[in-house]
């Protein structure tokens, strides 16, 4: 237990390795970054404290690009790899733009409005980008659904966001696996590392602030933007402070960015996508849990090994984890607890999504009739973006106000303000 090593590796943007080792009881160089986890006891029955922490040699890796993939490490890490291979179990998906029917126009003139399904499992990620009848021309859409790709950035640089998506495709080995959050020491010791490079240009030395098994997630479930000269995914701030709606939105304004610009409304509009990283670092849970301790149990295997499981799961539907909230939230029956809170989000979203579709309809008619002055028209444009962008930025936070519910609200309330504002505007 004392002698329990978490190392934190970093694989910086030039490829250097900037590592911190926190022992136990002391910290070699770096910060503390598993500064929740000590002292705070275990959360349930099985406490990281109990995994034995193996120390073995990497295998040799059978890939083409040199990635250590899961069937590598299968026969030392025969569970894991087994429940990371799981994740096909959860192969749920909704169509939003059925559920929400309002989306096509709020979304009008953009991929989104022909083709937005709910995510499913990482297993999958190869398969739905492929498939995805929203373009998809260049490989930069592959930067969140492969170990191979994110591999490729670091040894050939940004130029090859900008390469031919099936070019790029057809060289793919993986789903999000192993090297994605491990690197290629993969798992020993649970070492996580930060393998998609645009982390540390955007985070520099924030990262290390970051729990680790936060940051791991972070990779990919955030708000990001294609940079314009090379096409390189990015994130649009540099610290936590700088992770709020606001400030974001005040980062895109500056550089004059959009995602696109709608015929109907003249607006120049940016989509949110699925900024949960973000939400949970501004949240309650922040400085006392991680990505892992809600979506990854521990589990036991029968010949005695503790592990993580790597099928990633709501907290909801596993008793381990539900076992875990105890600790602090009581008896409070957490389900209904959830579910509730959840319930008056996702009202709500739709209340304020619908208004928004109506204000597009509004500015719509007045672009159409032309009585305005286009000084004036780009006021409400402007008014429209900034709605667009905080209902957005909500409304594809997939916890649906569990992660933040503050935050949810402070969303939507912001949205419909200056949706009326606008209307106000267009004497609605
Ligand atoms: C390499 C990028 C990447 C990393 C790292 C990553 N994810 Fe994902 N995750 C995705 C993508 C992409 C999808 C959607 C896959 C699809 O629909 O095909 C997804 C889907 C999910 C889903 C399913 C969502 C649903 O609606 O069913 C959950 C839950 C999830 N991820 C949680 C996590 C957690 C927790 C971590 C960290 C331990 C993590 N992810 C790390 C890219 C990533
Ligand atoms: C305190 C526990 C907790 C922590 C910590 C936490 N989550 Fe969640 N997360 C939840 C709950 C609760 C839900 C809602 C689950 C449900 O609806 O069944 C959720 C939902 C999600 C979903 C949507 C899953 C789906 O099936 O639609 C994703 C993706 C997700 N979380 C990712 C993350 C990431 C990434 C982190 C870290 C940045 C994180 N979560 C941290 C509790 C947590
Ligand atoms: C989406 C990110 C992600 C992927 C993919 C992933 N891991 Fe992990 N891994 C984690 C996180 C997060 C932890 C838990 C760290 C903590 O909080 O203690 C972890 C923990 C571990 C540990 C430490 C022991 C334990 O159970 O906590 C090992 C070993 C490990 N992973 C091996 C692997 C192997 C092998 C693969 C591929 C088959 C893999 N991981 C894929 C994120 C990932
Ligand atoms: C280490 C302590 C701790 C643990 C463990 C914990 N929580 Fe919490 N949780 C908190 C605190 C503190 C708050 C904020 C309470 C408040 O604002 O009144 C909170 C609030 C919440 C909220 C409301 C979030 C919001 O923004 O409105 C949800 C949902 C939640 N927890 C779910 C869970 C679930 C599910 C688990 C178990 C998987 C869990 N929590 C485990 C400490 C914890």
């Amino acid at each position: 237990m004392e002698n329990k090593r978490r190392i934190w590796k970093l694989l910086a943007a030039g490829g250097t390795i900037v590592a911190a080792t926190a022992v136990a009881g002391g910290f070699a160089g770096g910060k503390d970054l598993m500064y929740h986890l000590k002292n705070r006891g275990a959360l349930g029955p099985l406490s990281r404290d109990d995994i034995e922490y193996k120390q073995v040699e990497a295998p040799t890796p059978t890939s083409k690009d040199g990635t250590i993939n899961a069937q590598d490490w299968a026969e030392i890490y025969p569970y894991i790899t087994l429940t990371m291979g799981e994740n096909s179990k959860n192969d749920y998906v909704i169509s939003y733009l059925e559920e929400d029917p309002y989306l096509v126009n709020v979304y009008e003139g953009y991929g989104f409005a022909k083709d937005y399904g709910s995510a499913r499992g990482h297993e999958y990620t190869l398969e739905d980008v492929a498939n995805t009848k929203r373009p998809h021309p260049m490989a930069n859409c592959l930067t969140c659904k492969t170990p191979n790709f994110a591999k490729m950035v670091q040894d050939k640089g940004v130029s090859v966001y900008t390469m031919p998506f099936d070019e790029v495709y057809a060289q793919m080995e993986e789903n999000v696996s192993c090297y994605t959050c491990h690197g290629n020491d993969a798992g020993n010791a649970g070492q996580l590392t930060v393998t998609h490079t645009y982390v540390n240009k955007a985070l520099g030395d924030t990262v290390m602030s970051i729990d680790p098994a936060t940051m791991s997630c972070g990779q990919c479930h955030i708000e990001y933007y294609f940079t314009p000269s090379d096409k390189e995914t990015m994130m649009p701030y540099s610290d936590i402070a700088t992770m709020t709606p606001e400030a974001i939105l005040a980062y895109y304004d500056e550089m004059g960015f959009s995602d696109w610009t709608q015929e109907s409304t003249g607006a120049h509009l940016l989509k949110a996508q699925h900024p949960e990283f973000e939400t949970f670092l501004q949240g309650p849970h922040a400085a006392l849990l991680n990505c892992a301790d809600c979506h990854m149990p521990m589990e036991q295997a029968e010949d005695g090994t503790i592990y993580h499981s790597h099928l990633i799961v709501s907290p909801l539907e596993n008793e381990q984890l539900l076992s875990t909230c105890v600790q602090c939230h009581g008896d409070t029956d957490m389900v209904t607890f959830v579910h509730r809170l959840q319930d008056r989000i996702v009202a709500r979203e739709k209340e304020v999504g619908q208004k928004l579709s109506d204000f597009n309809d509004a500015l719509t008619d007045a672009v159409t009739a032309a009585k305005m002055s286009e000084e004036e028209l780009d006021a409400v444009r402007k008014l429209y973006r900034e709605a667009q962008w905080f209902w957005d930025f909500c409304y594809v936070e997939n916890a649906e106000g569990a992660h933040n519910s503050e935050l949810a609200n402070h969303c939507l309330d912001t949205s419909e303000a200056k949706i009326q504002e606008g209307m106000a505007l267009l004497g609605k």
